[in-house]
């Protein structure tokens, strides 16, 4: 595990997307694994920067989004879908049949679950995997739980990811409930995996996840087993380590 520190949020955003811009660069048909949340919002304004500024083409890229809420409308404002066509997608020149996210609006759940799997195997794997955390250690939707979850899986969200997702919609009730998410082994399965992080309220969940013990309960601390994972977090959310 390596952790870049940095000194606030904009030069987070800097040092992830020039990490992600190394991969495209590198390897134009990469697979990207993508996140949503409030944090990767500056990690895509910085690479739609460099795209117009010539130095970035996506138009090998396929793309894999972490997850996806259930029962949301895909063109609702919130739905991840249309989180990723504003923030990224519409400002560059991805192939719209290599975007891939679970769709939120197949109820049957085993079938989506399935499908998605799928993709991303026949995808090859991903080769560089962005990620957040939730304040309670969550990566994609991978909720504390007894047992890591391999595949891509529905998930019930809890309690604390509700009333922190909340900020998103016009109430609390609002929120969807449920969400298929991509599985921590598929996570783990990725070559490369980098995380972001923000803030002073994220500190402690940093502490319990890489400086504390791997369990199901912290879902983030299995990263600490990863081959290639580089955390790239500001001061404020390294204040406690
Ligand atoms: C959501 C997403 C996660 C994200 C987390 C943290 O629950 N499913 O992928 O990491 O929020 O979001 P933020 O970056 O806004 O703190």
């Amino acid at each position: 595990m390596r952790i870049i520190r940095t000194k606030n949020y904009e030069e987070m955003s800097r040092k992830a997307a020039a990490i992600i811009a190394a991969q495209v660069v590198l390897k134009p048909d990469c697979v990207l694994g993508l996140a949503t949340g409030g944090t990767p919002v500056g990690t895509y304004k910085n690479l739609v920067e460099w795209y117009n500024a010539g130095d970035l083409d996506f138009s090998e890229v396929s793309s894999v989004n972490l997850d996806e809420y259930r029962a949301l409308p895909v063109e609702h404002p919130e739905s991840y879908w249309s989180f990723m066509h504003r923030n990224l997608f519409d400002h560059v020149n991805i192939d719209p049949a290599k975007i891939n996210l679970p769709d939120g609006n197949n109820m049957d759940a085993e079938a989506e679950c399935a499908r998605y799997d799928a993709v991303i195997k026949a995808m090859g794997g991903v080769d560089l995997q962005l990620l957040g955390i939730g304040h309670d250690g969550h990566i994609g939707f991978n909720e504390p739980s007894d047992a890591f979850d391999l595949g891509t899986h529905c998930v019930d969200l809890t309690e604390e990811t509700i009333e922190a997702n909340k900020r998103f919609f016009n109430s609390k009730d609002e929120v969807p409930r449920q969400a298929y998410t991509m599985g921590t082994g598929t996570i783990m399965n990725a070559r490369k995996v980098l995380m972001i992080v923000s803030g002073r309220d994220k500190a402690e969940i940093i502490k319990k996840a890489f400086f504390g013990p791997v369990t199901p309960q912290v879902p983030a601390s299995i990263l600490q087993m990863h081959p290639d994972f580089v955390l790239v977090a500001d001061e404020d959310a390294l204040s406690l380590v």
